[in-house]
């Protein structure tokens, strides 16, 4: 894709460059144009070296090609960041006295803007005002977060982390093929207590269930996540519960799955729990050499779900095994789809290196029958939408 990135002048210009090489990463042609105060903060060199690409500031240069409208008509998607008060103001007025106002009009193309300032200056009724006017034609407001700003005080008009950016920004060119489903996904990994301070639990980090989260309300999903000690921070963009044990999985997942177009269980659960806590600490000296653990099964809240699903209501269920061998892997993965009793099964192998806490992730999906719908592999991201293509199919 054909990104234009708009900088404008403020302290957090800086971070436009990880903005900027983020979206290269992802592979898109990424077009600079920056303000004449931009560059007061970020060197022309930079963003060029990180662009891979000529920066654009003049509105007086490449005339004979018509370059004050040429940028914007070639943009699929423009991202300004940091957007300052100044340049919100402008945008919301349909200003064009600079190189960067005139491709914002000349466009088409979706504009997401990331706005950095002070507080004070964020709060102002004229820049609520503005930001008002910029959602009601459609614009992606990303941020701000709230944080340290550039002197001693904090509070909101902080610039939303780069990756962030770059994810909302690319979020608005995924297919809108969602839109009107709830779906409620469950992520991270249960942990059952054994006294005030110790309990059994696993490595999983939430980052593949937030992923999918993340890549549903991409697509237009109002998405609730269930996070079970998640180590992954979540976007004011979904619902988000927070659970601890099994038990609480079970019972937050069973109050929100009727409300569910399509219920997601990316959680690593604990299948026993101890049969009692202990109320204090347990102590070695108490315990002695050997301590004997009585657990007793967890629910299963998959195959619940699937007992009790509504009319049209898609389950998806994931199975997390250590076995190498592809066939046996597959075997494994059609047993658990039967039992378990969900419409697709998100078969990916876990161990002391994979799976657990990653950032890739390689799956194979099965239906009902055991048939591979599909099969991924590269980042939790991109898996996530390989799983909602899949889950798109079914509706079709
Ligand atoms: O969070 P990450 O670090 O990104 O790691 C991702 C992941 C490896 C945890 C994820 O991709 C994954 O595999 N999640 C499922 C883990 C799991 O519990 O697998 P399982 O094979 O033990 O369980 C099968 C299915 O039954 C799962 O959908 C599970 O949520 C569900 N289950 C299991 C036990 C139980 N008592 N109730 C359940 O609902």
């Amino acid at each position: 894709m054909n990104i234009v990135v708009g900088v404008t002048g403020g302290i957090a210009a800086y971070k436009a460059v990880n903005v900027i090489r983020g979206l290269v990463l992802a592979g898109h042609d990424v077009h600079v144009v920056a303000t004449d105060a931009a560059l007061r903060f970020v060197g022309k060199p930079t963003l060029e070296a990180i662009s891979r690409n000529i920066v654009h500031t003049d509105l007086y240069e490449g005339v004979a090609e018509v370059r004050h409208v040429a940028i914007g008509q070639a943009a699929d998607l423009i991202v300004i960041a940091p957007a300052t008060a100044n340049s919100i103001a402008k945008l919301a007025a349909g200003l064009a006295d600079d190189l960067l106002g005139n491709t914002v009009l000349a466009s088409r193309a979706p504009v997401v803007i990331a706005p950095a300032m002070h507080t004070e200056m964020w709060q102002h009724p004229a820049t609520v005002h503005n930001i008002d006017v910029l959602r009601s034609r459609g614009v992606t407001v990303v941020g701000p977060a709230v944080g340290q700003l550039t002197g001693a005080d904090s509070g909101p008009g902080r610039l939303e982390e780069p990756d962030e950016i770059v994810r909302a920004a690319l979020a608005v060119l995924e297919p809108k093929d969602l839109v009107g489903r709830r779906i409620l996904v469950s992520a991270g990994g249960t942990r059952e207590a054994l006294d005030p301070v110790r309990y059994l639990g696993n490595r999983s980090s939430g980052k593949q269930g937030l992923a999918l989260a993340r890549a549903a309300v991409a697509r237009g999903a109002e998405v609730t996540l269930i996070g079970a000690n998640l180590e992954v921070q979540t976007p004011a963009s979904m619902r988000v519960l927070h659970v601890g044990s099994t038990l609480e999985l079970a019972a937050a997942m069973r109050d929100a799955a009727p409300e569910a177009d399509v219920v997601i269980m990316a959680a690593a659960v604990a299948d026993y729990r101890p049969e009692s806590v202990a109320e204090a600490k347990i102590k070695k000296e108490t315990t002695g050499d050997r301590l004997t653990l009585e657990l007793v099964k967890n629910p299963d809240i998959l195959a619940g779900l699937g007992e009790s699903r509504g009319p049209g209501q898609i389950i998806v269920g994931f199975a997390a095994e250590t076995e190498q061998d592809r066939d046996a892997l597959l075997a494994l993965g059609r047993a658990k789809i039967v039992r378990k009793g969900s419409d697709l099964l998100v078969l990916n192998r876990v161990g002391w290196t994979e799976g657990f806490g990653t950032e890739g992730n390689t799956v194979v999906v099965l239906d009902r029958l055991g048939d591979i719908v599909m099969e991924a592999s590269g980042s939790k991201q991109t898996v996530a939408d390989r799983i909602l293509d899949a889950v798109v199919a079914r509706f079709a």
